[in-house]
């Protein structure tokens, strides 16, 4: 469990899911759900897409739920000719305070490599936001035992020129692409030891100071079921989920894994 001083974070990644009615009522039904002692023992961010950030934000911000509002993607850009992007600038304008950079999805799907990751970050950080860095290794390479040199070379490659101050005011989401969506989980054993080796690799490229404060998250398959166990973890400091943060009854149960400790 986060030691000292890293708050546990646990974020809601909606990815293509809810429409703006869609997403008010789940954010709404999850206030319902959750306590002032939840918000106490846990941050909680939601990123839903683009369309609703503006509803969400209104909500969160009429109903005065604590509840932080998060995107999934942006542009490192603050503006310019990029068609169908959207700046740092513009979701800080909107209250965002966590942004997702470098989920697997967006480096499969839609060819994010580790500079951009890199540029995005800084810019998330330079509007004065936190970036949610995720890395993450595929199938192949746990199977060929290269899951840590993998994730390490993305973690030294997405904090490329980040200050020490920076890295240690940010979050990074250890997410094995085989257990995404998918129901398989690491077990907490491997989730940990990865995580510990991120903490490791944050410590030997910025500083011993931004590898005890950073926050890192495991995600894949994260559900009310095994949260509580995953959290135990000594470097695990939150959790990035997907499927499970849609519905605001297994979202909240997540959420409230802190009841069971
Ligand atoms: P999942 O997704 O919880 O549905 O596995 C996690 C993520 O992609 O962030």
């Amino acid at each position: 469990m986060a030691t000292e001083g890293r708050k546990p974070l646990i974020s809601g990644n909606w990815k293509m899911h809810h429409n703006h009615f869609e997403a008010i009522q789940t954010v709404q039904k999850l206030s319902y759900q959750l306590t002032s002692a939840d918000y106490r023992a846990v941050d909680v961010s939601v990123h839903p897409p683009f369309t609703d950030l503006r509803s969400v934000q209104t909500v969160l911000d009429a109903d005065e739920i604590p509840i932080s509002l998060g995107a999934q993607h942006c542009h490192w850009e603050d503006k310019g000719a990029f068609t169908g992007e959207v700046s740092p600038l513009m979701l800080a304008k909107l209250d965002v305070a966590y942004v997702i950079a470098g989920h697997s999805e967006r480096r499969d799907l839609f060819g994010e490599t580790d500079e951009m990751v890199n540029a995005k970050v800084k810019a998330i950080i330079a509007a004065g936001m936190t970036p949610i860095m995720c890395v993450g290794e595929h199938l192949e390479e746990r199977e060929a035992g290269v899951t840590e040199e993998r994730v390490s070379s993305q973690v030294r490659a997405g904090l490329a020129g980040v200050t020490s101050e920076q890295v240690a005011a940010m979050v990074i989401a250890y997410e094995p692409i085989w257990a995404i969506g998918t129901g398989r989980t690491a077990t907490p054993d491997d989730a940990q030891a990865v995580c510990a080796a991120i903490r490791k690799v944050v410590g030997d490229a910025v500083s011993t100071e931004a590898a005890s404060a950073v926050r890192i998250q495991y995600g894949g398959s994260v559900k009310p079921t095994n949260t509580a166990e995953l959290m135990a973890q000594d470097d695990i400091d939150g959790a990035l989920v997907g499927g499970a943060s849609l519905d605001p009854d297994d979202f909240s149960r997540i959420v409230q894994y802190h009841l069971a400790e």
